[in-house]
């Protein structure tokens, strides 16, 4: 059984039939199509965490392809009335696909491990594959090419980060990232990172006016990630340098999109200014997501029909 738990998942070539299948979906629905690629498929999303664009977008674009999709509340008990085995194996006989955000990574692993359908990670503490692909798929959309593209992450070596990372090395675009000392990649994160995409051009600064020279897109996220409140305060001074504004943007390239997985704090690591310009693609990015985990459904449920 396949699973996209984080893009180690899945080949460059499957990268690439996911991006194809998510160009004609998308080109479809454009026209007025809505291909019923999945009709009588059920898929289930499961979440520990607030999610608006994640949630919503996989429940639309369920609907767009004719299967239908349930959200599961507190009520089915997920980690209280039953071991998560015999909770994953139950509703594996109920539905084809199950969505799941975690607080830990490792939970998804476990539902994952028993799941006799494909588990989809729809955010952890530590990956956020769809984000990452749908955000390259738009950075092609606008580059044409990704083979000559740079991605900066300015900010916290998060989990939207380390798939950002992955998507990167696997698709051949370069990644540099400026985030505060302490607030680095772990060792082991890279030396995986390496180990998967041995000619990955990375560089690592704490200065975000060289990390985002000759950058075809600037990225940023949150300071505090959903489960790290309680070092809010903290993170807001370390992280004071490190804010996407104009002088920041001024280091780019004139045309460097701009990028955020939203949601944003808006005069925290990023000013108004920056997240309305011309070049922020923002709102895009979000609606890509349905674009592109419509792909990632059609390429996993297309293995099981
Ligand atoms: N970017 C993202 O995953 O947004 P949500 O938290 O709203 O799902
Ligand atoms: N890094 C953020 C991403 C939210 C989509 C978080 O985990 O809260």
């Amino acid at each position: 059984m396949r699973h996209l738990l984080t893009l180690n998942d899945v080949t460059a070539e499957e990268i690439q039939r996911i991006f194809a299948l998510t160009r004609d979906i998308k080109a479809k629905l454009a026209d007025g199509i809505r291909e019923p690629l999945f009709p009588g498929r059920v898929m289930a999303l499961l979440f520990e965490k607030p999610s608006l664009r994640t949630r919503v977008s996989f429940q639309a674009g369920m609907a767009h392809l004719g299967g239908s999709s349930m959200m599961l509340g507190d009520d089915v008990g997920f980690g209280k009335r039953e071991r998560i085995d015999d909770f994953t194996r139950v509703l594996c006989e109920f539905v084809d696909v199950i969505v799941m955000r975690c607080k830990q990574h490792e939970t998804v692993e476990q539902v994952a491990k028993f799941a006799t359908c494909s588990v989809i990670n729809g955010l952890t503490d530590t990956a956020h594959p769809c984000q990452a692909l749908a955000d390259l798929f738009t950075i092609q959309e606008h580059t044409g090419s990704l083979k000559s593209a740079k991605l900066a992450w300015v900010g916290d070596s998060n989990n939207v980060a380390a798939s950002l990372a992955l998507a990167c090395g696997l698709l051949g675009v370069e990644f540099s990232i400026a985030a505060p000392k302490g607030y680095e990649f772990p060792a082991e994160f890279l030396e995986s990172l390496h180990k998967t995409c041995p000619e990955i051009k990375f560089t690592a600064t704490s200065d975000p006016h060289s990390a985002v020279q000759n950058a075809s897109a600037v990225y940023t996220d949150v300071w505090t990630s959903m489960g790290q409140e309680n070092e809010k305060l903290k993170r807001e001074q370390d992280f004071a340098d490190f804010q996407v504004n104009e002088q920041v943007m001024a280091s780019a390239p004139a045309d460097a999109l701009f990028m955020h997985c939203l949601p944003a704090h808006r005069g925290e690591e990023v000013t108004s200014q920056v997240l309305d310009c011309p070049n922020s693609v923002v709102v895009q990015q979000a609606g890509n997501r349905m674009h592109v985990q419509k792909g990632i459904l059609a390429w996993l449920l297309g293995m099981q029909s």
